[in-house]
Order: structure tokens, then C-alpha cells, then sequence
């Protein structure tokens, strides 16, 4: 296959343009290529640079941080610096501050979880969300269930695993005026990639619901613009989107929003004051009263290290050249063929580069057209250095749809004997005897170059027969 740099630039003229990340990865990622890494698995985890850490370390090693509840003089350097960091976090997302607040959670998962448990879900109310949701959104339905919402499910449709929009357009109309009502969606699918059209929040808003875009595999190589689009509540992961460090997220939410959510407990940090006597609490306002116990204060700095070493470079920079290498990918993917004819790969999802992210999630098949078992390619990926990652993603809804397994089947394998409380992955893999649990995913991200991919179309050619 005529697979040159030269053949991709002709396809790609612009990506010439984006020659600084190159120079960036050859100055501070120099670990990728000084450990022959090739790193595809983006959407799981981003990968810092070296002077976010060193920048971090310098920090951590000048100066002497102590608990923000206090107001001594480390105490009050650490505060000084949390606040930077939330004001800087609002600012990547042009969020206003008089609109929106940031509360640090640990990732986005516990983001979720402080809309799930403090949502007022109540009968009559609803919780609307897609099928293709990362399990932490599929997570909240039980808080719907135990509080008496409806709960629905929108599907995807093959091939491409978008919603059908009139069927959007029926279920937003279900929603009761004066019920609380929440509807959830990924601004870009960790399974497909699949970026869902960001007009719904306002048609949503108009209906009635409350809107959860869940941020979390879209803001690593997108411009999110708060201002534009205006959602109640954004969870996300920040070493999704700069690596280092881990442990940390954040919920950003509507103020108005904010102030309809019900916590289920309080905590150190998040209440005025509380009586052990009078058995009473008063909660603090805004974020104050989400960030349980004393906030990660030595980590949330490095996240505006992170943020501005992302602002520096360019969303917008980053979202062409993971598309176009994204492109290359899909292109040069979908063209191999064994010598008996047999396709090498079935995609899940969008085949062409529009309104899609840089995850592409297959599985290959052999000269038979059988399937071959995603573990097997992992462990082949494996011995060449060649990350990636393999399964569901978390993200059941749009797997079951994408390998085509049915509501029935699952029925089966959920009611047979023995699986009331228990079934693991290997018991669903024998229940569904033969078919695909889950696939591979291959996702590109900031440093991601030209080589790396032909890496990967390499070991994917060295699997044709
Ligand atoms: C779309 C989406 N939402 C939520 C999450 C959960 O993120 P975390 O595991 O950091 O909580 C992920 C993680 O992969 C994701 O891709």
C-alpha cells in the first residue's frame, strides 16, 4: 500500500501546519519515543508533558502548602492557589463565573455521582439518557430508579451508533411541566466517537429537562465553549486531558442548577456550621457545599500547569491534527483486505472523519470472516509496544447495539441459575457463546504523530492472510 508521508500529505496538506506538536512531542514527551511506545489509547488516559511536572515539582519544592481550612500563611498560599486553579479551569471553558462554579471531584466518575445522588429525582420526574453512555452516566439511573423518576433509554442506530432524532424529539416531549428532569449524553462517545450534536442542550432546555453533557472523552481534543453551549452540568476527568495528575476532576455546573441539588450528607468543608446537639447542619454555598473533607490542595494546581500547557498550544491545533491522523487511520483501516476478499476490520461507528473524535473502535476478522477475539489482538498489540485498549469501555449501551446483542440474550444470561448475584465477563462471554463481547479501540490524541500510526497499520497489516 502506498502508504508514504508523502501520500498523507498530499491528502492532508494542512497537517504541515501542525508541525509544532511535533516539536513539542520531541522536547517534552521524549519518553514515548526514547521507550519505542506507541501509545493509542487516548481516550483511557492523556499522557503529560515532562515540564508539566517539572513545573509542578518546582512548586511543590519552593514553597509550603498547608490544609486550606485554615487562615495561616501556608494555608492561605494553598487556598490562593485552589481558587486560581478553579477560576483558571472556568476560564479554559469560557465559562462565567457568575454562571457557572467548579467543584474539584476525583474524576469524572465522582462528578456523576454528585448529580446522581443529589439530583431531586421524585415520581413524575425522569431521567432521559442515550444508550451510548459510559457506565458512570448509566450509574445515576439507579438514584432515579429509588426515587420513583421514569428512567428511558434512547438508542443508537448502526451503523454509524447516532440517536435517531426524532426519536429524541418524542421522548424530550415526555417530560412533565414542574417534574424535575434530567437528560444526559456524551458531547463525544468513548465507544464510537460519535460527537453528539451539541444543539440538543437548548432543545432540551426548551422542553423542560435539565441537560448533563458528560465531557469527559470530548474535552481532551475539543474546544468546549460555555458560553455557546450552556448544559447544567459538565462532568470531566483532567488527566483525560493533560495526564498528570491523576485523581482529579471536576463537576462545572449551572449556579441555578447548583442550587437545585439536594446532598444527601454532609461533611468537613461543606456546611457554616453544625450541631452535635441541636442536630442540625447548615450547608455552605456553591461549591463549597460539594468538595467533601479537605480538596486534593498539592494536585489541583498542576491542573492549571495543565490547562495553561493546553491553552498554549491550541485546542483547535490539536481537534485537526487528531482528525486528520484519525482520517489516515480510518481510510488505510478500512481498505485491508485478506487475499480471500475478507475485510480485516469492522468499524463501530462513523467510517469518515465528520462530527466524530479520534477513538476508533473495531474488530477484526480473519480470511474466514470470523471474528477474532478482541484479547488476542491486545495480546498481540502487546509484544510490539503498542497500547491500546480492549472490552466495552464502560460503555455496555452502545456494545450491545455495535456487536449486536440483543435484549433476549441478555435476559438469558441475567435469569439463567447461579446468576441472581454474580456474573462475571467470562460468564457473559460463554453465555453468549461465539459472539463478540467487546472490541478494540484504538484512540489518537495531542501527541499522537504520522508514525505512530503507520506503527499500528504495520501490525495491522502483519495480521492479513
Ligand atoms: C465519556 C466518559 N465518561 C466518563 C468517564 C469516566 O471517567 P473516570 O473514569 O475518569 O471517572 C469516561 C472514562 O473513560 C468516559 O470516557
Amino acid at each position: 500500500m502506498p502508504q508514504t508521508y508523502t501520500d498523507f500529505i498530499r491528502k492532508y496538506p494542512t497537517y504541515e501546519n501542525t508541525k509544532p506538536l511535533d516539536d513539542l512531542r520531541a522536547r517534552d514527551y521524549t519518553r514515548l519515543d526514547r521507550g519505542g511506545h506507541i501509545y493509542l489509547d487516548y481516550t483511557g488516559g492523556g499522557i503529560y508533558a515532562e515540564s508539566q511536572v517539572r513545573q509542578h515539582q518546582a512548586l511543590l519544592l519552593e514553597h509550603t502548602y498547608g490544609n486550606p481550612h485554615s487562615t495561616n500563611p501556608s494555608s492561605m498560599a494553598a487556598t490562593q492557589l485552589v481558587e486560581s486553579a478553579r477560576h483558571y479551569a472556568l476560564h479554559f471553558f469560557n465559562a462565567d463565573p457568575e454562571e457557572y462554579d467548579l467543584i474539584f471531584t476525583p474524576n469524572a466518575s465522582g462528578a456523576l455521582k454528585l448529580v446522581g445522588e443529589s439530583y431531586p429525582f421524585a415520581p413524575g420526574g425522569h431521567y432521559l439518557l442515550t444508550f451510548d453512555n459510559h457506565n458512570s452516566v448509566n450509574g445515576i439511573r439507579e438514584f432515579a430508579h429509588a426515587r420513583g423518576a421514569q428512567v428511558t433509554y434512547l438508542p443508537v442506530m448502526l451503523p454509524d451508533l447516532r440517536v435517531d432524532e426524532s426519536g429524541l424529539t418524542q421522548n424530550l416531549a415526555l417530560a412533565q411541566p414542574g417534574a424535575h428532569n434530567l437528560f444526559a449524553f456524551p458531547a463525544q462517545s468513548n465507544f464510537s466517537s460519535v460527537k453528539h450534536p451539541l444543539r440538543w442542550i437548548e432543545q432540551a432546555h426548551a422542553a423542560g429537562w435539565d441537560v448533563l453533557l458528560d465531557a469527559a472523552a470530548f474535552a481532551p481534543t475539543n474546544k468546549l465553549d460555555l458560553n455557546v453551549y450552556k448544559p447544567d452540568f459538565v462532568p470531566l476527568s483532567f488527566y483525560k486531558i493533560f495526564g498528570y495528575p491523576t485523581g482529579l476532576g471536576a463537576l462545572i455546573a449551572k449556579r441555578s442548577a447548583l442550587a437545585k441539588l439536594h446532598r444527601p450528607w454532609f461533611a468537613g468543608g461543606t456546611i457554616t456550621f453544625a450541631t452535635v446537639q441541636g442536630d442540625k447542619y447548615y450547608l455552605a454555598d456553591n461549591h463549597a457545599a460539594f468538595e467533601d473533607g479537605t480538596v486534593d490542595y498539592l494536585n489541583i494546581p498542576a491542573i492549571e500547569i495543565g490547562l495553561r500547557h493546553m491553552e498554549n498550544i491550541g485546542m483547535d491545533v490539536i481537534g485537526e491534527r487528531v482528525s486528520m491522523l484519525t482520517g489516515w487511520l480510518l481510510e488505510n483501516l478500512t481498505e485491508m483486505k485478506h487475499t480471500t476478499g475478507q475485510p480485516l476490520v469492522r468499524v463501530y461507528g462513523p467510517t469518515d472523519t465528520e462530527s466524530r473524535g479520534g477513538a476508533v473502535t473495531v474488530n477484526f476478522f480473519d480470511q474466514h470472516g470470523q471474528a477474532i477475539d478482541h484479547r488476542s489482538i491486545e495480546e498481540l498489540a502487546n509484544k510490539q509496544n503498542i497500547s491500546l485498549r480492549t472490552g466495552c469501555f464502560c460503555n455496555p449501551g452502545a456494545g450491545e447495539v455495535a456487536l449486536g446483542i440483543s435484549r433476549v440474550e441478555l435476559d438469558v444470561c441475567i435469569n439463567a441459575p447461579g446468576h441472581e448475584n454474580r456474573l462475571t465477563l467470562d460468564d457473559f462471554r460463554l453465555c453468549i457463546d461465539g459472539k463478540n463481547s467487546g472490541a478494540v479501540r484504538i484512540s489518537v490524541g495531542m501527541v499522537t504523530n504520522f508514525e505512530d500510526i503507520q506503527a499500528f497499520l504495520k501490525f495491522c497489516e502483519g495480521l492479513l492472510r
